[in-house]
C-alpha cells in the first residue's frame, strides 16, 4: 500500500506496542547504531535543501527530491526515534539530537558537496547502496522482531523515483555525518544512557 511519503509503509504499521524491551535493553551496541542512524535520517530535511539548490537547474531531480525522497527520508528518521524512545526511554533522545545537530549542520553545506553534478549523483548512489545494505544487516541480525521489521521496511526498494530517467538520489548524509552521530550518541549525549554492557 502506498502512503504520502511514496513509501510501501507507514510508521503506523509497525508495531511498537509488541517491541521486546528485554532483549535490547541493555546493547550498547544496538543503541549506538538505532540512535545514530535516528538522528542521520531525521535531518534529512536540511540534507533535502542543500540538494534541492545543488540540482535546482534539473527540476525533475529537485521535485522529486523535496516531495518524495525528502519525507520517505524523514519517515525513516520519525520511525527510528520512536523505536529509540520506546526501546531505551531512560535516553534524552532530543538532548542527543541537539548535540549531533551543534557538530553536524554545519558540515551539512552545499559547499562540502561533490565538485559536479554527476559526481555528487554518482557518491549518492554509491552511499544509498551501503545504506540499504546496511539495513538490510540490521534486519538480518536484529534479536528484535520489531526491529527486525523496521529495518526490512527501511531497506526496501524505493516506490518513488524520477519517472523519465528513472534517477535516484540516495538517501544517507555522508560518511562523515554518521561518524559526528556515532560520536554523539557515544559521548553520553543523553542524561541516562542504556545500562550497557556492550
Ligand atoms: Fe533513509
Amino acid at each position: 500500500m502506498g502512503t504520502s511519503t511514496g513509501a510501501t509503509w507507514s510508521i503506523d504499521d509497525i508495531p511498537y506496542g509488541t517491541l521486546a524491551r528485554e532483549s535490547v535493553r541493555d546493547d550498547r551496541r544496538l543503541f549506538d547504531i538505532v540512535a545514530s542512524a535516528s538522528f542521520i535520517e531525521i535531518t534529512s530535511d536540511l540534507y533535502t535543501r542543500n540538494l534541492v539548490e545543488f540540482f535546482r537547474a534539473d527540476r525533475e531531480v529537485a521535485d522529486w527530491l523535496a516531495e518524495h525522497w525528502q519525507r520517505e527520508e524523514l519517515q525513516h528518521g520519525a520511525a527510528l526515534r520512536k523505536y529509540v524512545e520506546t526501546a531505551w526511554p531512560d535516553f534524552d533522545w532530543q538532548a542527543g539530537y541537539r548535540l549531533f545537530l551543534a557538530d553536524y549542520g554545519p558540515t551539512c553545506t552545499v559547499q562540502r558537496l561533490a565538485p559536479s553534478k554527476a559526481l555528487e549523483m554518482a557518491s549518492r548512489c554509491v552511499i544509498e547502496t551501503g545504506t540499504a545494505t546496511f539495513y538490510r544487516a540490521l534486519s538480518d541480525l536484529s534479536p528484535e522482531p520489531v526491529l527486525k521489521r523496521l529495518a526490512a521496511e527501511i531497506s526496501a526498494p524505493w516506490s518513488a523515483v524520477p519517472p523519465t530517467s528513472r534517477r535516484r538520489t540516495p538517501s544517507m548524509p555522508t560518511r562523515r555525518c554518521s561518524a559526528c552521530a556515532t560520536r554523539r550518541v557515544s559521548s553520553g549525549a543523553s542524561t541516562t544512557t542504556p545500562t550497557a554492557t556492550a
